[in-house]
């Protein structure tokens, strides 16, 4: 199936490892130009590097930002290029008790996670609305239904996504932008490995037994039962930001393998 993808310049932030990396990757099979982002300098040239290398010939650029920081966030703005499809993918968390968790971790994670994507969005969607053609998608989680009691901080902010992608889209109507959000499940990344390492250790088990577990006792309701592959989860996001999705906006798309349990 062509979707119709090459040619169309996304930014990813985010994007030097995990999930983010994997769309990169996924818009790359499609032949769109990919501009990837993470803190450091070294990190993104690396990446690239290695972008380049898979996908030999293809556009592939990166940005150096840290949404931590508002002002090179506004240099990021600045220097970007026009931006067809925006993946507002970046994504931290801190596991910890609601009664611990200082304003300064609400911050960061309020930052991160959702002032991001506000700053993006807000340069980036009047010229893709000028152009009559766009594409954001903000990248949840399913704690935004199921609300971890060691991840409040983390599942506000997620939850907060939904509203700012339906909001959006409402200012998209008519035109040829679409807004969507997307809430992945467990997700195989590295920081997942570690995860899985951690409870191994705490249930005195092996992390495919800590795996197992994980879901019986965790996750429930999960169907899938297992953690998802980041290919997955990019190739889902890769189709919803083609053209041949059009009819999708303002959506929340579950990728959680049925963790949030339900029928909607
Ligand atoms: N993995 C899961 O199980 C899971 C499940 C549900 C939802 N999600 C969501 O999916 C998204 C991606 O998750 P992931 O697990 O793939 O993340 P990850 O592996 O922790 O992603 C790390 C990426 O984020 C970048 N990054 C971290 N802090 C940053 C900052 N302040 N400014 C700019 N870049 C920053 C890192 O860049 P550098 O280190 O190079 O700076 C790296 O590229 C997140 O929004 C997450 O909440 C993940």
């Amino acid at each position: 199936m062509d979707l119709g993808l090459a040619g169309k310049q996304v930014f990813i932030s985010g994007s030097t490892a995990g999930i983010g990396l994997a769309v990169a990757k996924a818009f790359l099979k499609e032949g769109a130009a990919v501009l990837v982002n993470g803190r450091k300098q070294a990190t993104v040239d690396q990446t690239v590097a290695l972008l380049q290398e898979e996908f030999p010939g293809q556009q592939v650029g990166g940005a150096v930002a840290d949404f931590t920081d508002p002002d090179s966030i506004a240099r990021l703005i600045d220097d970007l290029p026009l931006i067809d499809i925006l993946i507002n993918n970046v994504g931290i968390y801190t596991a910890q008790s609601f009664y611990e968790a200082t304003d300064a971790d609400w911050t960061r994670q309020v930052e991160v996670n959702l002032m991001s994507g506000v700053r993006l969005s807000r340069a980036l969607l009047p010229k893709m609305l000028e152009r009559d053609w766009g594409r954001i998608q903000f990248i949840s989680s399913e704690c935004a239904s199921l609300v971890p009691e060691d991840l409040i901080a983390y599942s506000t902010t997620k939850a907060a996504l939904h509203a700012l992608s339906r909001g959006l889209a409402q200012l998209c109507k008519g035109s040829g932008v679409t807004v969507n959000t997307f809430m992945p499940g467990s997700t195989m990344t590295e920081g997942a490995a570690v995860f899985l390492e951690q409870l191994a250790a705490a249930r005195n088990t092996s992390p495919e037994n800590a795996e197992k577990s994980f879901f019986t006792e965790d996750r429930p309701a999960s169907l899938l039962e297992r953690f998802a592959d980041v290919a997955e989860i990019a190739n889902t996001l890769v189709y919803f930001a083609s053209p041949l999705s059009s009819a999708t906006n303002g959506a929340v798309i579950k990728l959680e393998g049925g963790s949030t349990g339900g029928s909607l």
